[in-house]
């Protein structure tokens, strides 16, 4: 199973492959703001993809354009749209938590 690790918490864990970035977080223990509950359209779920960017899910419609709308480049991502393929590093920033 992939290895999720998120920053600052160091916090880290083996999550099933093909759950959300926000999903990973919830299944460690890890404060993660989502506020709209998981679809796309408030982006306070944003990360910072620190490594293993390839092993993320590709950027879709959805996502794109929440990201467009808060002005979000990579290697920000949504985390409940980033769907972990493989072991991924991600920083969580003060105000997603
Ligand atoms: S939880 Fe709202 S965009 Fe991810």
């Amino acid at each position: 199973m992939p290895r999720v690790t998120f920053h600052p918490s160091g916090k880290s864990g083996d999550i099933p492959e093909k759950k959300s970035l926000l999903e990973a977080a919830q299944l460690l223990g890890v404060d993660l703001a989502h506020e709209c509950g998981g679809f796309a359209s408030c982006s306070t779920c944003r990360v910072v993809v620190e490594d293993g960017h390839e092993n993320l899910t590709g950027i879709e419609f959805e996502e794109e354009d929440m990201m467009d709308l808060a002005a979000l480049l990579p290697p920000h991502r949504l985390a409940c749209q980033a769907k972990v393929l493989g072991d991924v590093t991600v920083i969580i920033p003060g105000e997603s938590r």
